[in-house]
């Protein structure tokens, strides 16, 4: 579990293969692979009330639907310790602790999971249906299952007589040995069951199997998931093998089969090739993003290094990550208009929002790097060192596509390319690309100005332009608060699928009442996600909700947030702005009322209080200051 100190959160990022934030061990029960069962922890929990529970050690009072006491983790003199009987879970606004019955025993009496686990099924008269296992390393043996698989499958391809049409087939595609040991390539036999059987025998087990990937489960237990493909290994930036993709020899469907998520690979979260290359992107301070693993082979084998392939997806947030280890920098290659399908739109928008440069490679039509680098690699040099900026590239790609010498031509190429000016993160390149726009379509600036302005603000809200919408004044400042605290709980609800979230400021921050008790519930209800490991689920946190709710929830559902923030990072980066903002906002508030104090006192001659208001004053003003 890595844990980072997010401003003024705590934040817990469950990396997939992580373990539970209490430390329960990698592969245990919990993420629902083996031992006890997510049954068993439930009906456990569902016959323990945890408000008898924790009332043997703390004085509950009723408070509303929940329970409150003094927090027993932290010390405190009024209570912020609120326990849920409904959702079983408990939660301390004051020191952020929280989770269910087992959390809690493990927390009070100090004991590890398995132990509270044995304490509450017994009192709960569950017979577990099979022991905790204390297996911590499924990881390290998932890595070591691929390794041995790729060391079998590069034997088949280098050394065995059933590795020679493949062999042949790739020495066809012009790859020398020398490629296919750099890149650890292999050769997936044409049976059932010959990696199972060679992985057997040392030692690996059909779950082994399975979990890595590498297996199929089936009824009389597992068959081999590649048979008769060129396998592709893929490593991480430490040189571990996470995955593999396979290829079919010549033609036929599917091209390409790949391993299935596991506990140590994530499809979003890899670059082929980055393992090799991640040196040389350094250097160059570029890196190429190929859509495939062949295109990134033979550049790399023609000599241009700093390549990458995304595998035929569009560019994700965790892609967009590991590139900025290397570079700021990216060369998308792109043969045709495909950048401007709206995929690649969304990771072109999240590499600028990252602060990427983004450029793009243009390569003749119909023709791919690995061709290029094969039959003309000084064409492939060429056109990497021409690569343009993007947003040159879509201005070119309309001059291209409409009339600029007509009125609807313009109207056409205004249309097209303000939503995605209006997106450019950085002003500067903003305005500058704004004047190329305006001097293409010979329209006058201003008015492109405007259209590209237009264009943002039918997008969903912002922290930004909420701020900048209207002036001064106590009522718009209302509204704005109002706004901010709309928008921060829409936030809220919106988080992103990779996360495991749990804000912890106070409740305060909302002058909404309605939204006090969402945010109360919202966060009990994450406590006990975050607690499984699950991820957050809008439609069970409803099922938890007094029905007055609701229609808040589906109301701020349904109102959208912008795009990027659909990138862990850039949602915990806005939601730290809005909290700054409205901890900002409480603060000022207090001012204009305490600075009315103060001339109230003046007037009337109040020494002693005039000296206590200012204190006041100065103490507030220097937080604000430092918020
Ligand atoms: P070659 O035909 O061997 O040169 O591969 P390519 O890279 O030119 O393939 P293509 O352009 O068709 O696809 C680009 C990338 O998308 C591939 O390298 C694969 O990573 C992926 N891909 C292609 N076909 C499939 C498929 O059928 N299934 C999956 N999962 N991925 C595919
Ligand atoms: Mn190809």
């Amino acid at each position: 579990m890595l844990i980072l100190s997010f401003g003024f959160f705590w934040v817990t990022i469950r990396l997939s293969t992580c373990s539970d934030p209490i430390g329960i061990p990698d592969g245990h029960a919990l993420d629902g692979r083996s031992d006890i069962t997510m049954d068993d922890l439930d009906l456990i929990k569902q016959k323990i009330n945890i408000v008898d529970l924790i009332s043997e050690y703390l004085p509950l009072k009723k408070s509303g639907v929940n329970y409150k006491a003094p927090c027993p983790f932290h010390a405190e003199k009024s209570p912020s310790f609120v326990v849920s009987p409904e959702r079983g879970i408990f939660h301390c606004f004051g020191c952020n602790v929280g989770g269910d019955i087992f959390k809690f025993l493990m927390l009070k009496d100090s004991m590890e999971f398995v132990d509270a686990l044995d304490i509450l099924a017994k009192r709960a008269g569950v017979t577990l249906s099979r022991k905790p296992s204390k297996d911590k390393d499924k990881k390290s043996k998932l890595f070591d299952a691929n390794q041995k698989a790729s060391q079998y499958f590069h034997y088949i391809l280098t050394e065995h007589k059933l590795g020679e049409p493949a062999l042949a087939y790739l020495k066809k595609r012009g790859l020398t040995d020398k490629t296919i040991k750099e890149f650890n390539l292999g050769y997936a036999p044409n049976s059932w069951d010959s990696l199972f059987k060679f992985m057997s025998k040392r030692g690996f087990t059909t779950s082994d199997l399975i979990d890595a990937g590498l297996a199929v489960a089936s009824k009389s237990g597992g068959y081999d998931r590649f048979r008769g493909r060129v396998m592709f290994p893929l490593l991480d930036v430490k040189g571990q093998i996470i995955a593999f993709s396979g290829r079919i020899l010549g033609v036929g469907e599917p091209k390409y089969i790949n391993t299935p998520q596991t506990i140590i690979f994530d499809k979003g979260n890899c670059l082929y090739g980055l393992n090799l290359s991640k040196g040389e992107i350094r250097q160059t301070n570029a890196a190429i993003l190929t859509e495939g693993e062949m295109d990134t082979i033979m550049s790399y084998q023609a000599g241009v290094k700093n390549v990458v392939a995304s595998k035929g997806t569009a560019l994700t947030a965790g892609q967009i990550d590991l590139i900025k280890k290397y570079t700021d920098t990216i060369l998308l290659c792109f043969d045709s208009d495909s950048a401007g399908d709206a995929a690649s739109r969304r990771g072109i928008e999240m590499a600028d929002f990252a602060g990427l440069n983004i450029k793009v490679i243009k390569i003749p039509e119909g023709k791919d790097p690995a061709e290029l680098s094969l039959k003309n690699v000084d064409l492939w040099k060429k056109a990497v060192e021409e690569a343009e900026p993007i947003y040159d590239y879509y201005l070119q790609s309309v001059a291209g596509r409409f009339n600029r010498n007509t009125a609807e031509g313009r109207k056409r190429i205004a249309s097209e390319i303000a939503p995605l000016w209006a997106k450019i993160s950085d002003n500067v390149t903003r305005e500058f690309y704004i004047q190329k726009l305006s001097a293409l379509i010979a329209i006058p600036e201003d008015i492109v100005r405007r259209e590209v302005a237009k264009a943002g603000s039918s997008y969903a809200p912002t922290f930004e332009n909420i701020i900048k919408q209207d002036g001064g004044g106590k009522e718009a400042f209302r509204s704005r608060r109002g706004r901010l605290e709309e928008y921060l709980m829409n936030l809220l609800l919106k988080i992103p699928a990779d996360l495991t979230f749990v804000p912890n400021f106070p409740e305060t921050l909302f002058t909404l009442e309605a939204y006090r008790s969402l945010y109360v519930l919202l966060v009990l209800y994450l406590d006990a996600v975050s607690f499984k490991g699950s991820a957050f689920n809008i439609s069970d946190f409803v099922k938890t909700l007094p029905e007055e709710l609701i229609p808040i929830v589906d109301g701020l559902y349904l109102t959208e947030i912008d795009d990027k923030l659909t990138n862990s990072k850039a949602w915990l980066n806005e939601i730290n702005v809005v909290v700054a903002g409205l901890k900002k906002a409480l603060v000022k508030a207090s001012l204009e009322k305490l600075s009315d104090d103060i001339k109230n006192a003046e007037s009337f001659g109040k020494i002693e209080q005039l000296q206590a208001l200012t204190k006041r004053f100065r103490d507030l003003s220097l937080k604000l200051k430092n918020l």
